[in-house]
């Protein structure tokens, strides 16, 4: 095969339908030297680590280019020194992440995993208005930490809940708060006062294990936490002991620390958490726009323009 030489974990035939022929893509995972030496480019597709010695070791190497917003996976610190640039794909998964969110907060407190699991048994004989009584979404209050693009896409949702929506941001979003109705809480009072807790922040080196013991303490008995950002936001043993001991009532959780769980973790034997498999942005069209922005970001740094959507572009 010939084509500029694209190093990438595996991909989905999509990206050729919108790359065409124009890159010859080898795998990323134990890339030879042959393969490496001949490399312009590299892709992100599912997470890869991409740190300095991946760069080094690629000395042609013009542009990392990754599927999705979060690039928590790559060091850009090392990327910039290097002049390298760094894609990504904000904004355009916003609304199906928010969606996403929106299907966790609903899943756990309305009890649609385990009843889907009841309704399938043979315990399910009759109807008992008795059983898996939920919490009312409607009307309660929601607190969403971090309020990006994403952040702020739930809180368009949760007022379609009628839902009384507090945040906790780095910085303070007044042009937010007015539009959304959205009050600003310090952490430990948006933990207090929330029914539930939304996390929608990136992973930092400030939001690393920010949910731990106190934290959680800090919820309601009857609080669920919802993680949509990145697995190591929350503490996982804090997060397994505080469900196991009524320190909160509920989980749902895209992503875990470590993703995935190994299959004997005892979170996985909690019927008080819904799992998903990192779903925010699986949506059919926000895949397609995901890729779209990749694909851009890789021909834009192969061919020296700055990327449509750079992460260290001005840097
Ligand atoms: C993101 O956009 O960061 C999602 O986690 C998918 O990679």
């Amino acid at each position: 095969m010939s084509g500029e030489v694209v190093l990438a974990d595996p991909m989905p035939p999509l990206f050729q339908q919108l790359a065409g022929d124009r890159f010859d893509v080898r795998p990323l995972e134990n890339a030879t030297e042959a393969d490496r030496k001949a490399t312009v480019g590299i892709v992100a597709y599912s997470h890869p680590i991409v740190d300095g010695s991946v760069m080094d070791s690629c000395p042609g190497l013009k542009v990392i280019s990754n599927h999705g917003v979060g690039v928590d996976h790559i060091d850009v610190e090392a990327a910039t020194q290097r002049r390298i640039p760094v894609g990504n794909t904000p904004g355009c998964l916003d609304a199906s992440t928010a969606d996403m969110t929106m299907a966790l907060i609903l899943s756990v407190a309305r009890n649609v995993v385990v009843g889907d699991h009841f309704a399938r048994g043979p315990e399910f004989t009759h109807y008992d208005p008795s059983i898996l009584i939920g919490q009312e979404v409607t009307g309660s209050t929601l607190g969403i930490v971090g309020m990006g693009r994403i952040g702020a896409e739930v809180a368009r949702r949760a007022r379609a809940f009628n839902m009384k929506i507090l945040y906790h941001n780095r910085s303070r979003r007044p042009e937010t708060e007015s539009e959304l109705d959205v009050e600003y809480r310090s952490l430990k009072d948006l933990l207090a006062e929330s029914d539930f807790v939304s996390l929608n922040c990136p992973l930092t080196d400030s939001t690393t294990g920010m949910i731990g013991p106190e934290e959680l303490a800090t919820m309601k008995g009857s609080g669920i936490l919802i993680n949509m950002a990145r697995g190591p936001v929350v503490q996982t043993q804090a997060l397994y002991d505080a469900l196991t001991g009524g320190v909160i009532a509920a989980a749902g959780l895209d992503v875990t620390d470590p993703e995935p769980l190994p299959r004997d973790h005892p979170l996985l034997e909690l019927k008080n958490v819904v799992i998903a498999p990192h779903l925010g942005s699986a949506s059919n069209r926000t895949r397609q726009r995901m890729m779209q922005m990749t694909v851009d970001n890789l021909i834009a740094g192969l061919e020296g323009r700055p990327l449509p959507t750079g992460v260290n572009n001005s840097k």
